[in-house]
Protein backbone atom coordinates (compact mmCIF):
# COMPACT_ATOMS: atom_id res chain seq x y z
CA UNK A 1 0.00 0.00 0.00
CA UNK A 2 1.36 3.22 -0.87
CA UNK A 3 1.61 6.13 1.51
CA UNK A 4 -0.74 9.09 1.21
CA UNK A 5 1.34 11.96 -0.56
CA UNK A 6 2.18 14.46 1.78
CA UNK A 7 0.49 17.63 1.23
CA UNK A 8 3.18 20.08 -0.04
CA UNK A 9 2.55 24.00 0.95
CA UNK A 10 4.36 26.37 -1.79
CA UNK A 11 5.26 29.23 1.05
CA UNK A 12 4.12 32.22 -0.18
CA UNK A 13 5.90 34.89 -2.48
CA UNK A 14 4.09 37.87 -1.35
CA UNK A 15 7.10 40.11 -0.11
CA UNK A 16 6.91 41.32 3.81
CA UNK A 17 4.33 44.13 4.46
CA UNK A 18 6.53 46.56 6.15
CA UNK A 19 3.48 47.80 8.31
CA UNK A 20 2.73 46.59 11.49
CA UNK A 21 0.47 43.57 11.80
CA UNK A 22 -2.54 44.47 12.90
CA UNK A 23 -4.76 41.90 14.67
CA UNK A 24 -8.44 42.06 13.47
CA UNK A 25 -10.38 44.53 16.10
CA UNK A 26 -6.90 45.67 17.20
CA UNK A 27 -6.31 49.46 17.15
CA UNK A 28 -2.46 50.47 16.59
CA UNK A 29 -1.94 53.43 19.58
CA UNK A 30 0.62 55.62 17.89
CA UNK A 31 2.88 57.69 19.78
CA UNK A 32 5.03 60.56 18.61
CA UNK A 33 8.91 59.09 17.93
CA UNK A 34 11.34 58.88 20.63
CA UNK A 35 13.21 62.51 21.74
CA UNK A 36 9.91 64.72 19.74
CA UNK A 37 7.28 65.99 21.02
CA UNK A 38 3.90 68.07 20.27
CA UNK A 39 3.59 71.58 21.65
CA UNK A 40 0.21 71.81 22.99
CA UNK A 41 -2.38 74.67 22.74
CA UNK A 42 -1.68 75.37 26.72
CA UNK A 43 2.46 75.75 26.03
CA UNK A 44 1.34 78.09 22.92
CA UNK A 45 1.80 81.35 24.60
CA UNK A 46 5.33 80.46 25.30
CA UNK A 47 5.96 80.57 22.10
CA UNK A 48 4.57 83.21 20.97
CA UNK A 49 6.04 85.39 23.24
CA UNK A 50 9.32 84.21 22.28
CA UNK A 51 8.68 84.40 18.81
CA UNK A 52 7.46 88.02 19.11
CA UNK A 53 10.24 89.74 21.31
CA UNK A 54 13.44 87.41 19.09
CA UNK A 55 11.34 88.89 15.75
CA UNK A 56 10.86 92.55 17.50
CA UNK A 57 14.47 92.74 17.65
CA UNK A 58 15.64 91.42 14.49
CA UNK A 59 13.78 93.80 12.72
CA UNK A 60 15.10 96.59 15.20
CA UNK A 61 18.67 95.09 14.40
CA UNK A 62 17.85 95.25 10.76
CA UNK A 63 17.94 91.63 10.34
CA UNK A 64 16.06 90.22 7.20
CA UNK A 65 14.42 87.00 7.41
CA UNK A 66 15.66 83.55 5.18
CA UNK A 67 13.65 80.73 5.08
CA UNK A 68 16.13 77.84 3.79
CA UNK A 69 15.05 74.44 3.39
CA UNK A 70 14.48 71.58 6.18
CA UNK A 71 16.57 68.99 4.33
CA UNK A 72 19.49 69.94 2.17
CA UNK A 73 22.40 67.52 0.16
CA UNK A 74 23.98 65.72 3.04
CA UNK A 75 27.55 66.88 1.55
CA UNK A 76 26.30 70.43 2.63
CA UNK A 77 26.98 69.41 6.66
CA UNK A 78 29.42 67.22 5.64
CA UNK A 79 31.62 69.95 4.13
CA UNK A 80 29.95 72.88 6.33
CA UNK A 81 29.17 71.22 10.18
CA UNK A 82 32.55 68.96 9.60
CA UNK A 83 33.27 65.88 9.10
CA UNK A 84 34.29 64.91 12.77
CA UNK A 85 31.41 66.87 14.64
CA UNK A 86 29.39 64.77 16.82
CA UNK A 87 26.48 66.47 14.62
CA UNK A 88 27.78 64.79 11.00
CA UNK A 89 28.82 61.41 12.65
CA UNK A 90 26.30 60.60 14.74
CA UNK A 91 22.99 62.75 15.08
CA UNK A 92 22.00 63.34 11.69
CA UNK A 93 18.89 62.13 10.24
CA UNK A 94 20.26 61.13 6.37
CA UNK A 95 18.02 59.81 3.82
CA UNK A 96 18.15 58.35 0.01
CA UNK A 97 15.31 59.89 -2.40
CA UNK A 98 13.64 57.57 -4.66
CA UNK A 99 15.65 59.92 -7.22
CA UNK A 100 18.63 58.54 -5.39
CA UNK A 101 20.00 62.42 -3.79
CA UNK A 102 21.48 61.84 -0.56
CA UNK A 103 19.65 64.49 1.71
CA UNK A 104 19.80 65.19 5.29
CA UNK A 105 17.27 66.79 7.65
CA UNK A 106 18.92 70.04 8.63
CA UNK A 107 20.60 69.71 12.07
CA UNK A 108 21.73 73.31 12.20
CA UNK A 109 20.89 76.87 10.17
CA UNK A 110 24.88 78.11 9.49
CA UNK A 111 25.45 75.92 6.07
CA UNK A 112 21.76 76.35 4.45
CA UNK A 113 22.14 80.34 4.95
CA UNK A 114 25.27 80.44 3.40
CA UNK A 115 24.62 77.78 0.69
CA UNK A 116 21.89 80.59 -0.06
CA UNK A 117 24.02 83.65 -0.07
CA UNK A 118 26.48 81.93 -2.10
CA UNK A 119 23.84 80.41 -4.34
CA UNK A 120 21.96 84.31 -4.31
CA UNK A 121 24.84 86.58 -5.64
CA UNK A 122 24.47 88.11 -1.96
CA UNK A 123 28.00 88.89 -2.32
CA UNK A 124 26.61 92.23 -4.60
CA UNK A 125 24.29 93.24 -1.99
CA UNK A 126 25.38 96.06 0.97
CA UNK A 127 27.97 94.25 2.85
CA UNK A 128 27.43 92.88 5.70
CA UNK A 129 24.43 90.86 4.69
CA UNK A 130 22.20 90.55 8.71
CA UNK A 131 20.18 87.39 8.40
CA UNK A 132 17.42 85.82 10.38
CA UNK A 133 15.93 82.46 10.80
CA UNK A 134 13.07 80.66 13.37
CA UNK A 135 12.59 77.09 12.77
CA UNK A 136 13.33 73.33 13.33
CA UNK A 137 16.16 71.64 13.53
CA UNK A 138 17.14 67.52 13.79
CA UNK A 139 19.96 65.88 15.77
CA UNK A 140 19.29 61.97 16.71
CA UNK A 141 20.47 63.31 20.03
CA UNK A 142 20.06 60.76 23.35
CA UNK A 143 17.12 62.49 24.47
CA UNK A 144 17.52 63.91 28.02
CA UNK A 145 16.22 67.01 29.87
CA UNK A 146 16.71 69.79 27.28
CA UNK A 147 18.24 68.03 24.28
CA UNK A 148 15.68 66.44 21.90
CA UNK A 149 16.02 65.21 18.50
CA UNK A 150 13.47 68.15 16.69
CA UNK A 151 13.90 71.31 18.42
CA UNK A 152 13.81 74.96 17.18
CA UNK A 153 16.40 77.72 17.23
CA UNK A 154 16.27 81.57 16.40
CA UNK A 155 19.70 82.00 14.39
CA UNK A 156 21.36 85.04 13.19
CA UNK A 157 24.11 85.23 10.55
CA UNK A 158 26.06 88.66 9.72
CA UNK A 159 28.06 88.04 6.57
CA UNK A 160 30.32 90.13 4.70
CA UNK A 161 32.33 92.30 7.58
CA UNK A 162 35.13 91.02 9.90
CA UNK A 163 34.88 93.76 11.94
CA UNK A 164 35.11 93.22 16.20
CA UNK A 165 32.01 95.17 16.71
CA UNK A 166 29.37 92.57 14.87
CA UNK A 167 30.29 89.85 17.31
CA UNK A 168 29.73 92.07 20.34
CA UNK A 169 26.04 93.21 18.27
CA UNK A 170 24.99 89.95 18.45
CA UNK A 171 25.92 89.33 21.88
CA UNK A 172 24.32 92.01 23.00
CA UNK A 173 20.98 91.35 20.81
CA UNK A 174 20.92 87.92 22.53
CA UNK A 175 21.48 89.53 26.15
CA UNK A 176 18.31 91.89 24.95
CA UNK A 177 16.18 88.62 24.13
CA UNK A 178 17.04 87.15 27.87
CA UNK A 179 16.58 90.68 29.41
CA UNK A 180 13.31 91.45 27.31
CA UNK A 181 12.07 87.71 28.43
CA UNK A 182 12.47 88.15 32.03
CA UNK A 183 15.08 85.77 32.01
CA UNK A 184 18.24 86.85 35.13
CA UNK A 185 21.36 85.11 35.59
CA UNK A 186 22.40 84.33 32.35
CA UNK A 187 26.25 83.95 32.01
CA UNK A 188 28.29 84.86 28.48
CA UNK A 189 31.50 83.02 28.65
CA UNK A 190 33.65 84.15 25.72
CA UNK A 191 37.11 82.18 24.07
CA UNK A 192 38.95 82.74 20.84
CA UNK A 193 40.35 79.84 19.14
CA UNK A 194 42.27 81.50 16.99
CA UNK A 195 42.50 80.84 12.73
CA UNK A 196 44.55 79.08 10.58
CA UNK A 197 47.53 81.23 10.64
CA UNK A 198 47.79 80.45 14.80
CA UNK A 199 46.02 77.22 15.44
CA UNK A 200 47.70 74.56 14.06
CA UNK A 201 50.76 75.78 15.69
CA UNK A 202 48.54 75.63 18.91
CA UNK A 203 47.31 72.06 18.03
CA UNK A 204 50.83 70.54 17.30
CA UNK A 205 51.66 72.06 21.24
CA UNK A 206 48.49 70.67 22.59
CA UNK A 207 48.66 67.61 20.89
CA UNK A 208 52.17 66.57 22.35
CA UNK A 209 50.90 67.95 25.73
CA UNK A 210 47.88 64.93 25.36
CA UNK A 211 50.13 62.38 23.40
CA UNK A 212 52.69 61.89 26.45
CA UNK A 213 49.67 61.51 29.05
CA UNK A 214 47.26 59.82 26.64
CA UNK A 215 47.00 56.73 28.86
CA UNK A 216 45.46 58.93 31.26
CA UNK A 217 42.27 59.68 28.77
CA UNK A 218 38.82 58.24 28.54
CA UNK A 219 38.78 55.89 25.25
CA UNK A 220 36.73 58.76 23.64
CA UNK A 221 39.23 60.80 24.20
CA UNK A 222 41.55 59.22 22.74
CA UNK A 223 40.04 58.86 19.67
CA UNK A 224 39.64 62.72 19.83
CA UNK A 225 43.03 63.17 20.23
CA UNK A 226 43.33 61.81 16.78
CA UNK A 227 39.98 63.27 14.34
CA UNK A 228 39.79 67.11 16.66
CA UNK A 229 42.24 67.67 19.79
CA UNK A 230 40.34 70.83 20.47
CA UNK A 231 37.44 68.35 21.21
CA UNK A 232 39.25 67.16 24.14
CA UNK A 233 37.98 70.08 26.36
CA UNK A 234 34.43 68.99 26.29
CA UNK A 235 34.87 65.99 27.70
CA UNK A 236 33.00 65.43 31.31
CA UNK A 237 35.30 62.60 32.60
CA UNK A 238 37.13 64.01 35.40
CA UNK A 239 40.37 61.72 34.88
CA UNK A 240 39.82 64.08 31.41
CA UNK A 241 39.09 67.64 32.97
CA UNK A 242 42.32 67.42 35.20
CA UNK A 243 44.46 67.13 32.36
CA UNK A 244 42.08 69.83 30.57
CA UNK A 245 43.22 72.00 33.29
CA UNK A 246 46.75 71.89 32.66
CA UNK A 247 46.76 72.57 29.11
CA UNK A 248 48.20 74.66 27.31
CA UNK A 249 45.96 77.74 26.21
CA UNK A 250 44.82 78.74 22.96
CA UNK A 251 44.42 82.19 24.09
CA UNK A 252 48.34 82.42 24.88
CA UNK A 253 49.61 81.29 21.34
CA UNK A 254 46.60 83.92 19.11
CA UNK A 255 48.55 85.59 16.32
CA UNK A 256 48.49 89.21 16.14
CA UNK A 257 45.42 89.60 14.29
CA UNK A 258 43.37 87.02 16.76
CA UNK A 259 44.56 88.95 19.78
CA UNK A 260 43.72 92.28 18.66
CA UNK A 261 40.38 91.07 17.25
CA UNK A 262 39.28 89.29 20.89
CA UNK A 263 40.97 92.26 22.87
CA UNK A 264 38.94 94.38 20.80
CA UNK A 265 35.59 92.38 21.42
CA UNK A 266 36.60 92.38 25.27
CA UNK A 267 36.87 96.07 25.21
CA UNK A 268 33.60 96.49 23.06
CA UNK A 269 31.95 94.36 26.23
CA UNK A 270 32.93 96.43 29.12
CA UNK A 271 32.13 99.24 27.32
CA UNK A 272 28.50 98.03 26.97
CA UNK A 273 29.17 96.93 29.92
CA UNK A 274 27.94 93.21 29.40
CA UNK A 275 29.63 90.98 32.13
CA UNK A 276 31.46 87.80 30.10
CA UNK A 277 33.78 85.10 31.73
CA UNK A 278 36.70 84.17 29.78
CA UNK A 279 36.43 80.35 29.77
CA UNK A 280 40.19 78.71 27.97
CA UNK A 281 38.16 75.58 27.24
CA UNK A 282 35.22 76.68 25.07
CA UNK A 283 35.88 75.46 21.91
CA UNK A 284 32.69 74.54 20.38
CA UNK A 285 31.26 71.72 19.01
CA UNK A 286 31.41 72.74 15.25
CA UNK A 287 34.60 72.70 12.92
CA UNK A 288 33.60 76.18 11.10
CA UNK A 289 34.78 78.70 13.73
CA UNK A 290 37.71 81.47 14.04
CA UNK A 291 38.69 83.83 16.43
CA UNK A 292 35.76 84.53 18.81
CA UNK A 293 33.54 81.79 20.46
CA UNK A 294 30.85 82.24 22.95
CA UNK A 295 28.04 80.40 24.80
CA UNK A 296 24.74 81.82 26.89
CA UNK A 297 23.94 79.64 29.82
CA UNK A 298 22.12 79.95 33.12
CA UNK A 299 24.32 80.33 35.89
CA UNK A 300 25.30 77.44 37.99
CA UNK A 301 26.58 74.23 38.20
CA UNK A 302 26.27 71.69 34.74
CA UNK A 303 23.43 74.86 33.61
CA UNK A 304 22.08 74.07 30.48
CA UNK A 305 23.61 76.39 27.11
CA UNK A 306 21.08 78.37 26.05
CA UNK A 307 22.76 79.92 23.18
CA UNK A 308 25.87 80.08 21.41
CA UNK A 309 27.77 81.50 18.51
CA UNK A 310 30.77 82.75 16.98
CA UNK A 311 32.77 84.16 14.05
CA UNK A 312 33.24 81.52 11.08
CA UNK A 313 35.69 83.45 8.44
CA UNK A 314 36.22 80.47 6.45
CA UNK A 315 33.27 78.95 5.81
CA UNK A 316 31.66 81.26 2.92
CA UNK A 317 34.99 79.89 0.23
CA UNK A 318 35.00 76.20 2.32
CA UNK A 319 31.35 76.05 0.51
CA UNK A 320 32.60 77.26 -2.85
CA UNK A 321 32.00 81.26 -2.51
CA UNK A 322 34.93 83.94 -2.28
CA UNK A 323 36.61 84.55 1.09
CA UNK A 324 34.15 86.04 3.41
CA UNK A 325 34.37 86.87 7.25
CA UNK A 326 30.70 86.05 9.02
CA UNK A 327 29.95 85.78 12.45
CA UNK A 328 26.14 83.95 13.96
CA UNK A 329 24.47 82.80 16.96
CA UNK A 330 21.50 80.21 17.74
CA UNK A 331 19.65 80.23 20.37
CA UNK A 332 17.52 77.05 21.29
CA UNK A 333 13.78 77.92 22.09
CA UNK A 334 12.44 74.70 23.97
CA UNK A 335 15.31 75.49 26.78
CA UNK A 336 14.39 78.95 27.07
CA UNK A 337 10.96 77.97 27.18
CA UNK A 338 11.86 75.37 29.90
CA UNK A 339 13.65 78.50 31.83
CA UNK A 340 10.45 80.47 31.54
CA UNK A 341 8.30 77.92 32.89
CA UNK A 342 10.94 76.97 35.93
CA UNK A 343 11.09 80.39 37.24
CA UNK A 344 7.46 81.00 36.50
CA UNK A 345 8.42 83.90 34.57
CA UNK A 346 4.51 85.40 33.70
CA UNK A 347 3.54 85.85 30.05
CA UNK A 348 1.58 88.61 29.32
CA UNK A 349 -1.87 86.88 28.78
CA UNK A 350 -3.82 87.35 24.79
CA UNK A 351 -6.50 89.67 24.86
CA UNK A 352 -9.50 87.86 25.70
CA UNK A 353 -13.25 88.14 24.26
CA UNK A 354 -15.51 90.24 25.50
CA UNK A 355 -18.43 89.07 24.31
CA UNK A 356 -19.83 85.41 23.96
CA UNK A 357 -22.37 84.74 21.66
CA UNK A 358 -25.22 82.16 22.53
CA UNK A 359 -27.74 80.42 20.37
CA UNK A 360 -30.61 77.87 19.94
CA UNK A 361 -31.89 76.22 17.22
CA UNK A 362 -30.83 75.83 13.76
CA UNK A 363 -31.65 79.06 12.23
CA UNK A 364 -30.05 80.32 15.30
CA UNK A 365 -27.20 78.88 14.61
CA UNK A 366 -26.99 79.89 11.06
CA UNK A 367 -27.49 83.33 11.96
CA UNK A 368 -25.16 83.52 15.16
CA UNK A 369 -22.22 82.02 12.37
CA UNK A 370 -22.89 84.57 10.24
CA UNK A 371 -22.91 87.48 12.90
CA UNK A 372 -19.37 86.42 14.45
CA UNK A 373 -17.70 87.17 11.43
CA UNK A 374 -19.74 90.82 11.04
CA UNK A 375 -18.47 91.27 14.98
CA UNK A 376 -14.76 90.09 14.17
CA UNK A 377 -15.11 92.47 11.29
CA UNK A 378 -15.76 95.17 13.10
CA UNK A 379 -12.59 94.41 15.00
CA UNK A 380 -14.73 92.65 18.20
CA UNK A 381 -12.82 89.57 19.67
CA UNK A 382 -16.14 87.20 20.15
CA UNK A 383 -16.01 84.04 21.39
CA UNK A 384 -19.25 81.26 21.10
CA UNK A 385 -19.93 77.46 21.63
CA UNK A 386 -21.75 76.61 18.37
CA UNK A 387 -21.76 72.97 19.39
CA UNK A 388 -22.96 73.20 22.80
CA UNK A 389 -26.89 72.53 22.60
CA UNK A 390 -28.42 74.42 25.85
CA UNK A 391 -28.23 78.05 26.58
CA UNK A 392 -27.60 76.89 30.18
CA UNK A 393 -24.42 75.12 29.13
CA UNK A 394 -23.30 77.96 26.90
CA UNK A 395 -23.75 80.71 29.41
CA UNK A 396 -21.72 78.62 31.89
CA UNK A 397 -19.53 78.54 29.62
CA UNK A 398 -19.60 82.41 29.12
CA UNK A 399 -19.43 82.95 32.92
CA UNK A 400 -16.06 80.67 32.71
CA UNK A 401 -14.52 83.18 30.52
CA UNK A 402 -15.48 86.29 32.19
CA UNK A 403 -17.51 87.74 29.44
CA UNK A 404 -18.56 91.43 29.81
CA UNK A 405 -21.51 90.82 27.62
CA UNK A 406 -23.54 87.70 26.34
CA UNK A 407 -25.64 87.50 22.78
CA UNK A 408 -28.46 85.32 23.20
CA UNK A 409 -30.10 84.28 19.82
CA UNK A 410 -33.09 81.44 20.90
CA UNK A 411 -35.41 80.12 18.11
CA UNK A 412 -37.88 83.19 19.24
CA UNK A 413 -35.28 85.74 18.29
CA UNK A 414 -33.96 84.23 15.27
CA UNK A 415 -37.60 84.23 13.51
CA UNK A 416 -38.57 87.84 15.33
CA UNK A 417 -34.99 89.34 13.95
CA UNK A 418 -34.37 89.68 17.04
CA UNK A 419 -31.67 89.43 19.76
CA UNK A 420 -30.60 89.51 23.46
CA UNK A 421 -28.06 91.55 24.86
CA UNK A 422 -27.62 89.70 28.26
CA UNK A 423 -25.00 91.95 31.11
CA UNK A 424 -23.06 89.02 32.44
CA UNK A 425 -22.19 91.39 35.70
CA UNK A 426 -25.98 91.98 36.61
CA UNK A 427 -27.87 89.46 34.92
CA UNK A 428 -29.86 92.56 32.75
CA UNK A 429 -31.02 91.81 30.04
CA UNK A 430 -32.37 93.62 26.99
CA UNK A 431 -33.76 92.63 23.57
CA UNK A 432 -32.68 94.70 20.35
CA UNK A 433 -33.35 94.50 16.86
CA UNK A 434 -31.07 92.38 15.19
CA UNK A 435 -29.64 94.97 12.29
CA UNK A 436 -28.96 97.27 15.39
CA UNK A 437 -26.52 94.56 17.56
CA UNK A 438 -23.44 95.68 16.62
CA UNK A 439 -23.99 99.80 17.64
CA UNK A 440 -25.47 98.40 20.73
CA UNK A 441 -22.70 96.59 21.74
CA UNK A 442 -20.06 98.94 20.66
CA UNK A 443 -22.05 101.58 23.16
CA UNK A 444 -22.18 98.75 26.08
CA UNK A 445 -18.94 97.98 25.88
CA UNK A 446 -18.08 102.73 25.41
CA UNK A 447 -16.67 101.32 21.92
CA UNK A 448 -16.01 103.64 19.39
P1 LIG B 1 24.67 74.96 18.65
O1 LIG B 1 25.45 75.31 19.87
O2 LIG B 1 24.85 73.60 18.10
O3 LIG B 1 25.05 76.05 17.56
O4 LIG B 1 23.13 75.17 18.91
C1 LIG B 1 22.64 76.41 19.35
C2 LIG B 1 21.62 76.19 20.46
O5 LIG B 1 20.63 75.26 20.04
C3 LIG B 1 22.20 75.58 21.73
O6 LIG B 1 22.76 76.60 22.53
C4 LIG B 1 20.97 74.97 22.37
O7 LIG B 1 20.26 75.94 23.12
C5 LIG B 1 20.13 74.56 21.18
N1 LIG B 1 20.24 73.11 20.94
C6 LIG B 1 21.22 72.45 20.33
N2 LIG B 1 20.95 71.12 20.29
C7 LIG B 1 19.76 70.94 20.89
C8 LIG B 1 18.93 69.80 21.15
N3 LIG B 1 19.26 68.58 20.77
N4 LIG B 1 17.76 70.00 21.80
C9 LIG B 1 17.39 71.23 22.20
N5 LIG B 1 18.13 72.35 21.96
C10 LIG B 1 19.30 72.21 21.32
C11 LIG B 1 24.55 76.03 16.29
O8 LIG B 1 23.62 75.37 15.92
C12 LIG B 1 25.25 77.05 15.39
N6 LIG B 1 24.68 76.91 14.03
C13 LIG B 1 25.10 78.46 15.91
C14 LIG B 1 25.71 79.45 15.03
C15 LIG B 1 25.06 80.26 14.14
N7 LIG B 1 27.01 79.69 14.90
C16 LIG B 1 27.21 80.61 13.97
N8 LIG B 1 26.04 80.96 13.49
Amino acid sequence: MSRPKKKIIKKSSTPKSPLPRQRAGRRIKFQAPKGVFDILPRDQRYWERVRKIVKQLANAYRFSVIDTPIFEDVQLFMKGTGASTDIVQKEMYTFRTKGGDHLALRPEFTPGVIRAYIGHGMKNWPQPVKLFSIGPLFRHEKPQAGRFRQFHQFNFEVIGDAAPINDVSLIQLVSLIFKKLGIKGVILQINSIGCPECRPNYKELLVSYYRKQSRKLCRFCRERLKTNPLRLFDCKEEKCRQLANNAPQVIDYLCDECHNHFKEVLESLDELEIPYMLNPHLVRGLDYYTKTVFEFKLEGPNSIELAGGGRYNGLVELLGGRSTPAVGVAGGIERIISILKAKDIKIPQEVLPKIFLVQLGDLARRKSLKLFEELRSKGLKVAEALSKPSIKSQLKAADKLGVDIALILGQKEALENSIIIRDMKSGAQETVPFNKVIIEVKKKLKLK
